[in-house]
């Protein structure tokens, strides 16, 4: 088994861009909620035929966790589950929760690895996006975070927002990359339905940038992550040589991993399997160990289309010893036009997406999809 992935859905306050599973009102029933991951953790504990190479606690904002939580739930895993020696153990942190009390809790029970959410460098982005911190509280927590001792940092900027220019992006990426972090993550702002980002642009009171801008963006981060030293393993993630993000590889990597927690994914090679999305509903399911989950045995098609969908986004690629043996002629033909566009390149017996490629990832990977 590879990963451990802990769902924590809580959160101070409800950012406007956000569709993840988390709850702002969360205080009558937290406790219940947590001895329901212990419960799970516990029910699960079969599934792991080998010792976790990772443990990641996302979110929500697990940073809320209180110290006797943590504490609660890592008994859990090192009652029921081996680690690695080497066990990358990350903790999503909000940049307002980081203080030396937690960072001390932090570091006793383990974790090594923090994902901090600092999304942009402008205040005033921080105000619309409704974000719990300002960028003074995020440097300082960053500095903090590593004077106490982590070595391990990712960061976390979304691009592609409203007024966002391509001289502040510049900006942005270069004031992040010398802060002494190992990773970054950055993501293309999505409008997800349902949230207050939506009805700010269905109002006009927002307009996210154009998809040209949005391009340009893209092509800067890739620049200024190598201009640092910064590996492009992923379409999103940017790392110091060797301090890819070993959890969120497995994912794309097609590894097995477990999820708990409510809305959390799992994965074992042939089935996903995925808990519902709300906090009650997955408290009472786990105490009546009934209920809680759905799942699904993957078709051969599905598990070729997703090892397709999630290589072409790494820097592993396609390996074409396993893929190209069987390409139908329409296959190849959309290879031979996407190789044409210079959207993938073939290195060795890998195939890969070109960096303009990856603009088009999920087009490139659809075309060659088969459906049953
Ligand atoms: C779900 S959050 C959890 C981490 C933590 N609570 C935080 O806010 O930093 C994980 C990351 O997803 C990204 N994200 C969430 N919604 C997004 C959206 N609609 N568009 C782009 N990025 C998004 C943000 O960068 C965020 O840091
Ligand atoms: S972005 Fe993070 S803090 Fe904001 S609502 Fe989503 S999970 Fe919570």
């Amino acid at each position: 088994m590879s990963g451990l992935y802990l769902h924590i859905p809580f959160c101070r306050k409800r950012c406007t861009y956000c569709d993840f599973h988390f709850s702002t009102t969360f205080e009558n029933y937290r406790t219940d909620l947590i001895a329901a991951l212990g419960q799970e953790l516990y029910f699960r504990k079969n599934e792991s035929q080998s010792a976790l190479r990772s443990i990641y606690f996302g979110g929500g904002t697990p940073s809320l966790l209180h110290e006797k939580e943590l504490q609660s739930i890592f008994k859990e895993i090192h009652q029921h589950y081996e680690l690695t020696k080497d066990c990358e153990i990350t903790l999503e942190a909000n940049p307002e929760d980081i203080n030396e009390a937690n960072l001390k809790a932090w570091s006793l029970v383990g974790i090594n690895r923090l994902s901090i959410g600092l999304q942009t460098l402008s205040d005033g982005d921080l105000q619309w996006m409704n974000r719990a911190h300002s960028v003074q509280d995020g440097i300082r927590a960053i500095a903090l975070a590593q004077r106490f001792g982590f070595e391990n940092i990712s960061v976390d900027l979304i691009y592609g927002l409203p007024g966002l220019s391509l001289d502040f992006w510049r900006h942005t990426l270069k004031s992040v990359l010398e802060l002494g972090i190992q990773h970054l993550s950055a993501y293309c702002l999505t409008v997800e339905p349902k949230t207050a980002l939506n009805y700010m642009v269905r109002t006009k009171k927002l307009q996210p940038a154009n998809e040209v801008l949005q391009s340009d963006q893209f092509m800067e981060l890739v620049n200024q992550a190598q201009m640092h030293g910064f590996e492009h393993y992923e379409i999103s993630n940017f790392s110091l040589p060797g301090l890819h993000s070993k959890h969120n590889s497995s994912y794309w990597q097609f590894l097995p991993y477990i999820g708990v927690g409510p809305s959390a994914h799992s994965f074992d090679g042939k089935m996903r399997r995925w808990n519902i999305r709300n906090n009650t509903q997955y408290t009472r399911g786990v105490g009546k160990n009934d209920g809680w989950f759905d799942c699904e045995i993957l078709t051969p098609n599905e598990l070729r289309n997703e090892q397709i969908l999630l290589g072409l986004r790494t820097k592993w690629g396609l390996d074409l010893n396993r893929f190209s043996t069987n390409w139908t002629k329409k296959e190849s033909a959309q290879i031979e036009e996407f190789t044409r566009l210079n959207w993938i390149k073939v290195q060795g017996s890998t195939l890969l997406l070109t960096d303009i490629g990856k603009l088009h990832a999920d087009g490139i990977a659809a075309a060659l999809f088969r459906l049953d």
